[in-house]
């Protein structure tokens, strides 16, 4: 038996310092700093920006939120449109929706799974007022050419790296430097467009325990509106200047966080040791591994496979019949949301992200996975193909 994702290991490492971290913030007697700025939070928004090389970082209360004040804080609103992603979980369209804003959605790139930026060129209208490309997986979505495209149409970008802490990228200008291992050259996902969204749900590569979210952006206005808005939009205590939301990191979950965000490098490097292994395990079969493109650093949120529609059921099948745990990010396409039937989306609209949604499979990648566990998956995939 081998779960898709056992977050008991990760806490049995840690759960002397992680242990003491609750039991001082329960004994501490404060709990919740109206403007967001507890102790404990300004801790880690100061740690997550220097390790990002961001300006600013400011903690919400997930990565929903994190998306929502980001938009708010750049003024999109109703009437405008905002270009993203159909391959992606729920909320990076819902935000968008959430503001008034209609979504416009762009095809991906068939190896990424990200956004193609040629796709984004032609969805841009006069009413686009954003562009919101999702490091999907974990891998950086194609930043130079979409910042590119962005300042030729003095657009925003808005990252959303939920499932990306840690991954990085060259960005063009950087020095040409293609191996990753002198990740000094890269620059980190969160800190390559205008804002960028981060979710700390417990699953993500850098997770708390419960929800939690960041946002950062190395632009200072922008950071002081997102601070407005996650305390109900007040500059001053109880005088408010805007409508805002009760969007708070909570201190609880920013004191966990202290303790694991010295150890997120380390398991991002785990995982990608696991992936290298998967790849030589399974590069024989018919199927495509994730593929990392050169001047990138994927931290494999999700090691995701692409294998035809009817080996993909025979694969998941046998992967059931040796309890090993999988999943199907994302089964359903944005556009094909019965929320977003308004939108009259239809099918081969988005071809690659569509073929994607019939072909993808995740396989366990925790850091703690250990290489016995790895090859017992690795044999119900090779099970799938007999
Ligand atoms: C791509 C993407 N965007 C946004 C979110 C929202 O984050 P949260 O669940 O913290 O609100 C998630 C989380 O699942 C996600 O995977």
């Amino acid at each position: 038996m081998v779960p898709l994702l056992d977050l008991k290991r990760q806490h049995q490492a840690l759960h002397a310092e992680i242990e003491k971290a609750a039991l001082d913030f329960l004994s501490s007697g404060q709990y919740v700093i109206p403007s967001g700025a507890h102790p404990a939070v300004v801790a880690f928004e100061s740690a997550a920006a220097r390790l990002l090389g961001a300006g600013h970082a400011i903690g919400v209360a997930n990565g929903t939120d994190a998306l929502l004040l980001s938009l708010r804080a750049l003024g999109v609103g109703p009437g405008d449109e905002v270009i993203t992603t159909p391959f992606s979980f729920i909320a990076t369209a819902e935000v968008v929706s959430l503001v008034g804003a209609t979504p416009v959605f762009a095809d991906i790139q068939p190896d990424t799974f990200n956004l193609a930026p040629q796709a984004v060129a032609a969805a841009i209208t006069p009413r686009t007022r954003a562009i919101i490309p999702v490091h999907l997986f974990g891998h950086p979505a194609a930043m130079g050419e979409i910042n590119a495209l962005a300042r030729r149409h003095n657009l925003p970008v808005l990252e959303d790296a939920a499932q990306a802490w840690g991954a990085a990228m060259q960005m063009p200008g950087d020095s040409s430097n293609e191996n990753i291992a002198a990740s000094d050259s890269l620059k980190h996902c969160g800190a390559l467009g205008d804002m960028a969204a981060f979710s700390f749900f417990p699953t993500k590569n850098l997770g708390a325990y419960g929800e939690g979210g960041l946002v950062t952006t190395n632009n200072d206005d922008l950071a002081e509106r997102v601070r407005m808005l996650r305390a109900h939009g007040q500059r001053r205590r109880y005088v408010h200047d805007e409508i805002g939301y009760n969007s708070r990191l909570h201190a609880i979950q920013a004191a966990i966080l202290n303790v694991k965000l010295p150890h997120a490098h380390a398991w991002n490097e785990a995982r990608r040791r696991n992936a290298a292994r998967y790849n030589a395990l399974l590069g024989d079969l018919e199927l495509v591994t994730p593929v990392e493109r050169a001047g990138c650093r994927h931290v494999y949120h999700q090691y995701t496979l692409r294998l035809s529609s009817e080996r993909r059921e025979a694969v998941c099948a046998a992967l059931t019949r040796a309890e090993i745990g999988w999943a199907i990010y994302y089964p359903v396409c944005l556009h094909l949301q019965p929320v977003y039937a308004d939108l009259n989306g239809r099918e081969g609209q988005f071809p690659q992200a569509e073929r994607a949604a019939r072909e993808v499979l995740s396989l366990p990648i925790f850091p703690e996975l250990r290489d016995d566990e790895i090859e017992s998956v690795a044999a119900a995939v090779r099970a799938g193909f007999a």
